[in-house]
């Protein structure tokens, strides 16, 4: 690209008052004038924040990517954006996500910035970085932050997943309340985000599987030196892309999306990957809906054998040949021309790729599981659909008919779902309401409701469980999730009583409520908003704009893009 190109001479390459303002106010950080001079700024985007321990090392990979921006001849700027915590932020990360999004989209078209790294790693900091990049579109890289190792508890490997099960136990008693404090530092004792394919490994291997980060990206385990030795690279090659001009809408094609939904099935990725993916494919203009998860999810079985939907943790995808020997196990499906961030196709990154345990990486022919992916169903009571991830299921309750039992936000299910008097059995369905996007607000990951402790004393493990809320990709269980519409909007889901009968068939991609238009009809007219809309602040923007899940749960107003140029450039 040549000099006068870059969009940073806009502002270094300017003369007179504006020009010495631009300059005079960087080189109070101690800047020499010739880091001005027509050299390619990269912009660090980071989500580096204590607040975010997930996030926390990424001041030592930002020093990574600027000294590969140096050796490439760029500028490196590193700037902050909101960073979305998902253990600690209330009432849930997602409802930030589209928030953070217009945060970074700003700050990029707002300065001086021709490239742009984004580091990215506890669940909701990939999407929405992505997103805001995407509605920009300059030339952009992205670096995960790194998995953490995997834990250790009394001799056994341990990882986000076993939360779940401690509780269990830990209610029952069978743990003691010692045990399971000691079990949180021995689970979370390294850098890095969850180890078990969660949402944040599912992101993470998302944006390698769209060719939007340098090979290995998903699983070099956060402490290793090898995630320091990529975020070198990955600097130097940013460089490389600003001249280039290889801008994300040259990579981010259908056919990167459809690449990417095949290998989400075949990792056994988080639900939360639809949401997101489809919420990417509307601010770069591609045309994506929930139906291409599930058609493009059909063929694929389980090839990797991490939890939740198997037993290993994503160090051990790293030591066995990493995501570029699982996409060469799938060359025969996915598209191997799809264009990458250094330059060269999926199938040429991967070529030299090998499998070296067949027990984490499988072969097409003898997968883990025969059923992956997501699954769409749809009926009257998801008329837009919903999903359910069949790996992380009990097969015996993908088909299965139950009666309802009614839990009209998550404040109902927690003051009863240990009642002794409840009236629920093994066969129940468990049906959550109105924590959707405008219901909650920000779509609650509590899907995957913790059954009623009068059952786990039975030996209960599963039941069918529905709502139009997320769950937790470290979560499993036979969760139909994302029903839309959603309560709050007037779905069918809020008008479900207790006692009416559900057929849930995955098979067949239905999910139908027994009740009779005419009945549902009746129930429509009595419906009433019963959750509080918000009337001040970003919650009422979210509120009033937020689309259904099927949709991607943005916020209408930010689909689409507006480009980098800048609406007016004088002081
Ligand atoms: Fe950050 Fe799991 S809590 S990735």
């Amino acid at each position: 690209m040549e000099k006068s190109k870059l969009r940073s001479t806009n502002w270094f390459g300017r003369k007179g008052k504006d020009g010495f303002i631009y300059r005079a106010w960087m080189k109070n950080q101690g800047i020499p004038a010739d880091m001005f001079e027509g050299k390619p700024v990269i912009g660090i985007c980071n989500t580096w924040s204590e607040l975010t321990p997930c996030n926390a090392h990424f001041r030592d990979l930002a020093e990574s990517v600027k000294k590969g921006v140096l050796e490439s001849g760029g500028f490196p700027v590193e700037f902050p954006v909101m960073s979305l915590g998902e253990t600690l932020i209330k009432p849930t990360a997602m409802l930030y996500r589209n928030l953070v999004s217009m945060d970074v989209e700003e700050s990029i078209r707002a300065n001086p910035i021709d490239g742009v790294v984004l580091l990215c790693g506890c669940d909701k900091t990939t999407p929405s970085l992505v997103m805001g990049a995407c509605s920009v579109d300059i030339p952009t890289l992205v670096i995960s932050g790194g998995p953490m190792l995997k834990g250790h508890w009394k001799g056994k490997d341990i990882g986000t997943s076993d939360v779940w099960r401690f509780d269990v136990a830990h209610k029952l008693g069978q743990i003691s309340n010692e045990e399971f404090i000691e079990a949180e530092a021995c689970m979370a004792r390294t850098q890095g985000h969850c180890a078990v394919m969660g949402t944040a490994s599912t992101m993470a291997v998302m944006v390698e599987a769209l060719g939007l980060s340098l090979p290995n990206n998903a699983s070099i385990p956060a402490a290793d030196a090898r995630r320091k030795v990529l975020s070198q690279l990955s600097g130097r090659r940013i460089v490389d892309m600003v001249k280039e001009e290889l801008t994300l809408s040259k990579i981010l094609t259908r056919k990167a999306f459809e690449n990417a939904i095949m290998i989400n099935a075949a990792i056994g990725g988080s639900t939360n990957f639809v949401i997101h993916l489809l919420a990417i494919a509307g601010r770069i203009g591609v045309d994506l809906n929930i139906d291409d998860f599930d058609e493009f999810s059909q063929r694929i079985p389980l090839l990797v054998n991490i939890q939740p939907s198997g037993e290993n943790y994503m160090e051990d995808l790293y030591y066995s040949g990493g995501l570029p020997a699982l996409i060469k196990e799938m060359k025969s499906i996915i598209h191997n021309d799809a264009l990458t961030v250094n330059g060269k196709t999926m199938g040429e990154n991967c070529a030299r790729a090998e499998v070296y345990d067949r027990n984490i990486i499988s072969t097409m022919q003898e997968p883990f599981k025969p059923e992956s992916g997501i699954v769409v169903v749809k009926g009257n009571l998801a008329p837009n659909g919903a999903v359910i991830k069949p790996s992380a299921a009990s097969p015996s309750l993908l088909k299965h008919t139950g009666k309802a039992v009614v839990f009209e936000n998550i404040e109902d299910y927690q003051a009863r779902i240990d009642d002794p008097n409840l009236a629920i059995d093994a066969n129940s369905i468990m049906v959550l309401k109105n924590v959707g996007p405008k219901g909650y607000p920000g779509m609650a990951e509590v899907g995957n409701m913790a059954l009623p402790k009068k059952l786990l004393v039975q030996g209960v493990t599963d039941m069918v469980r529905i709502s139009d809320g997320r769950m937790s990709g470290t979560g499993f269980g036979t969760v139909v999730l994302h029903v839309s519409p959603e309560a709050a909007a007037g779905g069918n889901i809020g008008l479900v009583q207790n006692g009416d009968l559900i057929n849930l068939d995955a098979h067949n991609r239905t999910l139908h409520l027994e009740v009779s238009d005419s009945e549902l009809a009746s129930r429509k007219k009595a419906w009433k908003q019963s959750e509080k809309m918000h009337s001040r602040g970003y919650v009422h923007l979210y509120q009033t704009h937020v689309e259904q899940a099927h949709l991607g749960a943005d916020m209408d107003f930010l689909k689409g893009g507006s480009g980098s140029m800048v609406s007016r450039d004088s002081h």
